[in-house]
């Protein structure tokens, strides 16, 4: 198969990955939702918008492209929001928590989920030590290219149940635009090396991995804002 076949074949599997189709998103999207469940579902998130560029620190040293840094660049200047911090990507999440009437103390005292935990030590370790083509599938398939699909579930459920202005949701909704653009300059960088069938096979065992600890947050987020709480 050719590296542009692999790359669309892939991104149809993940399309319709149990990660990015879970029934935790599916129930975002059409529940009547607490405030209180929302506030669970954005906390234990925040943990993973304030890690995320470190995935992309840790590999991008290891990657031989001479570009690499130059292509990783457009994707930093969104994540530390170009010209000032106050657009930084953990930044316009932390308007949401704001939206969502939590003090900023209640921000770092949050009781991690198993789950939480788990995807964040694993992609911490994996993005540092697997091979660079493994952690391109981390970042770029199974993050920037699967992200819009499962935020627009998530935004649904902002728009259906909170009161929020535009500017609180940004984060999400700006994800659906610059996530686009983002798997494009990964997918630029990825072609260049899915030329054959072993390297295709580490790329999407680096994406299949990735969302399967995908799966596995939303389902500790399920249980967490579903079936423990008492809708208030
Ligand atoms: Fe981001
Ligand atoms: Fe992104």
């Amino acid at each position: 198969m050719d590296a542009q076949t692999f790359l669309r074949s892939l991104e149809e599997e993940i399309l319709q990955h149990d990660a990015v189709q879970h029934p935790f998103l599916k129930r975002f999207a059409s529940d009547t939702l607490s405030l209180k469940q929302i506030q669970i579902f954005g906390l234990q998130h925040y943990q993973l918008v304030k890690i995320f560029v470190n995935y992309m620190t840790n590999l991008l040293p290891r990657i031989p492209d001479e570009d690499a840094a130059e292509l990783f660049r457009e994707v930093f200047d969104d994540e530390f929001g170009q010209h000032t911090i106050f657009r930084s990507h953990p930044s316009l999440y932390r308007n949401f928590l704001k939206g969502l009437g939590l003090p900023e103390e209640s921000w770092g005292r949050v009781k991690f989920l198993p789950e939480t935990t788990q995807y964040l030590e694993a992609h911490l370790e994996l993005t540092r030590e697997a091979d660079f083509i493994y952690g391109l599938g981390i970042v770029g398939p199974a993050h920037e290219f699967a992200i819009p699909t499962m935020f627009n579930d998530l935004i649904t459920g902002f728009k259906n149940n909170l009161a929020v202005d535009d500017e609180d949701i940004e984060y999400f909704t700006c994800h659906v635009v610059q996530d686009e653009e983002h798997a494009l300059v990964f997918n630029k960088l990825i072609t260049r090396h899915v030329e054959t069938e072993a390297n295709q096979k580490l790329l999407r065992d680096g994406a299949m991995t990735c969302l399967a600890y995908r799966k596995t947050f939303w389902d500790g987020l399920q249980r967490a804002v579903f079936e423990e709480t008492i809708s208030s």
